[in-house]
């Protein structure tokens, strides 16, 4: 069974699909992680940013893989340095290119055909795994993804502002939605979880409940719709902050 997660930056997806899979015993893929180490790639080897296909020859010749929660890129273990604003602020080159995006995809739904897995990303309902058995689009309001953010940068021992954050994500849901291959849309048929005041034990019972319903159920149309139902409207018990790594 395939699960996907996708939804905007600050949602809590990975840490999200991460407990998820735990859960239910399957398999996690961060896709995120695959367009960060084609950028680092090319960064560290100066591919120009404006050279499409130098990036998309290098993304063919990568070899990038996961293990124990780690990132292997080429063997070497990446899972700190994909992380880098360095990264980050240059991820579009990787994330905008068709090209790169459909070998990256093509990686995903190879992974996929392995067996039981929970992917996240922003395409994996509606290009990588159209057909996927349970798709989730996860989100929360612009004003809490943004506190969630300077939460996580406070506890790296930044100081961000408020302001300045919610501005980059904005500019980066934009880039995002705007995006001419993969964008990031809800699939027609994902369900839709806010995750606005709830917490992450909260949200994984949740996501638990709609897969094990989606697995057993043999959902015809009125199954799927009264589950859909269900699955938006937030409890208001016990509300914790959503924590982001
Ligand atoms: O989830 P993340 O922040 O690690 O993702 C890094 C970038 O990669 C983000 O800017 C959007 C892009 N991305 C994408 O275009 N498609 C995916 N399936 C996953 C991530």
């Amino acid at each position: 069974m395939i699960v996907t997660i996708d939804g905007p930056a600050g949602a809590g997806k990975s840490t999200i699909a991460k407990l998820l899979a735990a859960k239910l015993g399957f398999r996690f893929l961060d896709t995120g992680a695959m367009y960060r180490a084609v950028t680092l790639a090319a960064l560290r080897r100066g591919v120009p940013c404006q050279d499409a296909t130098g990036w998309a020859e290098l993304a063919k010749q990568l070899e990038i893989r996961f293990l124990d929660q780690r990132v292997l890129l080429d063997g070497e273990d990446v899972t700190d340095p994909i992380r880098a604003s360095q990264v980050t602020a240059h991820i579009r080159y990787a994330a905008d290119n068709p090209q790169v995006r459909e070998h990256l995809v093509k990686l995903q739904q190879e992974i996929g055909r392995r067996g039981d897995m929970v992917t996240e990303g922003r395409d994996q309902g509606t290009v990588a795994f159209p057909h996927a058995e349970c798709k989730i689009f996860l989100t929360a309001s612009p004003e809490e993804r943004a506190r969630r953010r300077v939460r996580d940068l406070q506890q790296r021992g930044e100081r961000p502002s408020f302001d300045e954050v919610l501005a980059q994500q904005m500019q980066r849901d934009r880039r995002d939605s705007c995006r001419a291959v993969g964008p990031l849309v809800q699939a027609p048929d994902a369900i839709e979880v806010d995750t606005d005041s709830m917490a992450i034990d909260e949200v994984v019972e949740r996501l638990v409940e709609i897969v094990v319903t989606r697995r057993h159920a043999g959902l015809g149309e009125p199954g799927y719709k009264k589950l859909q139902e269900a699955a938006v409207s937030p409890r208001d018990d016990d509300a914790q902050e959503l924590c982001l790594h």
